[in-house]
């Protein structure tokens, strides 16, 4: 395998050849020293966000790919990681169906300082009334423009019910204000750096199916679905409209199946259940530790085994 080490400002770069021909971009960390910028983490609460898992995770992020795509981005908490490991790819799509998530993402990445001057706001008037105010805003026709929308998510989003993201039918927001004493509404340290590591980035609204014809061979995919509930009774759902039902998950596993057979690296999170087993019968399944609200008022915690499916 030929190595070509190109030296850049911001860091090294990596074009590996690899066996079969096609080459692989790698970034890798500047060697320490200087002012590094602060580590980019999720500046949303999300629900299944993967924060706690980044330890356990290390052992099965490859080492070698082309492109980096997330389908299923949720508040990131990977391509952060990665991106801070100066891990990623010069080409990285994340994707989410999710309109107002990519949204807000968007206008971290290209128009910082107009958000946080209307977070900036947010902060100064946060109150209860305040909070149904701004919620209300969807079911008014207020035309907000995009920033403004982004920072109404954000806003929401860190002063609601558990930071969930829920909408009623009409794709109207309905969670209830959360119980925070002094919640952080602009974090500029944490949306500076994420706004850095989403510079260059595509994002995109989609569903996951759209993924097969994008994916090319060498591409690495990190999919964490909505999970697939433990029993029948719990309820995980809450993302948006529209729960991810066993079709959703039958649909994911075809699509991680045909992915495969393109030849892209394809990583998978979800519950260990008999259908999650079974879906991936015949690739390499792991097993992680996760902390989890076990009954649903969220209060309760417990710990619980989730799989890690792995093509490679
Ligand atoms: C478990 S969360 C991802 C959490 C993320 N890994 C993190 O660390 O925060 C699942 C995400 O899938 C998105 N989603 C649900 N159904 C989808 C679909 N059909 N296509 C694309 N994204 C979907 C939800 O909006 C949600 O953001």
């Amino acid at each position: 395998m030929h190595v070509i080490v190109r030296s850049m400002p911001a860091a090294t770069e990596e074009v590996r050849l690899m066996p079969d021909g096609h080459t692989a971009q790698l970034k890798v960390a500047p060697g320490g020293g200087g002012n590094r910028p602060s580590c980019a983490k999720p500046f949303l609460k999300w629900a299944g966000g993967k924060q706690r898992l980044l330890g356990q995770f290390e052992a099965f992020f490859p080492a070698v790919f082309s492109r980096y795509l997330e389908p299923f981005v949720g508040g990131a908490a990977v391509f952060f990681h990665l991106a801070n490991a100066g891990r990623l790819p010069r080409q990285v799509l994340l994707v989410d169906h999710n309109e107002e998530l990519i949204n807000a993402y968007r206008a971290v990445r290209d128009r910082l300082s107009e958000l946080m001057d209307i977070l900036a706001v947010h902060q100064e008037r946060h109150g209860p009334d305040y909070y149904y105010h701004v919620r209300s805003l969807d079911r008014q026709g207020a035309g907000l423009g995009d920033v403004e929308r982004a920072a109404r998510t954000i806003y929401l989003n860190r002063t609601c019910y558990n930071g969930l993201y829920r909408v009623n039918s009409r794709g109207h927001f309905n969670v209830p204000l959360g119980s925070y004493k002094n919640p952080t509404i602009l974090d500029r340290e944490t949306l500076l750096a994420a706004s850095r590591s989403l510079r260059n980035v595509k994002l995109e609204v989609r569903d996951f199916r759209t993924l097969v014809d994008l994916a090319q061979r060498g591409d690495y995919l990190y999919f964490d679905p909505p999970y697939h509930p433990l029993s029948k009774t719990a309820s995980f759902t809450g993302y948006t409209a529209g729960n991810f039902r066993e079709g959703d998950q039958r649909d994911l596993a075809e699509v991680f199946a045909r992915l495969s057979e393109k030849g892209c690296l394809c990583m998978l999170s979800n519950s260990y259940t008999p259908l999650i087993l079974e879906l991936y019968r015949g690739f390499r399944v792991e097993t992680v530790e996760a902390s989890r609200a076990i009954n649903s008022d969220g209060n309760g915690r417990g710990t619980v085994q989730e799989v890690v499916v792995l093509n490679y």
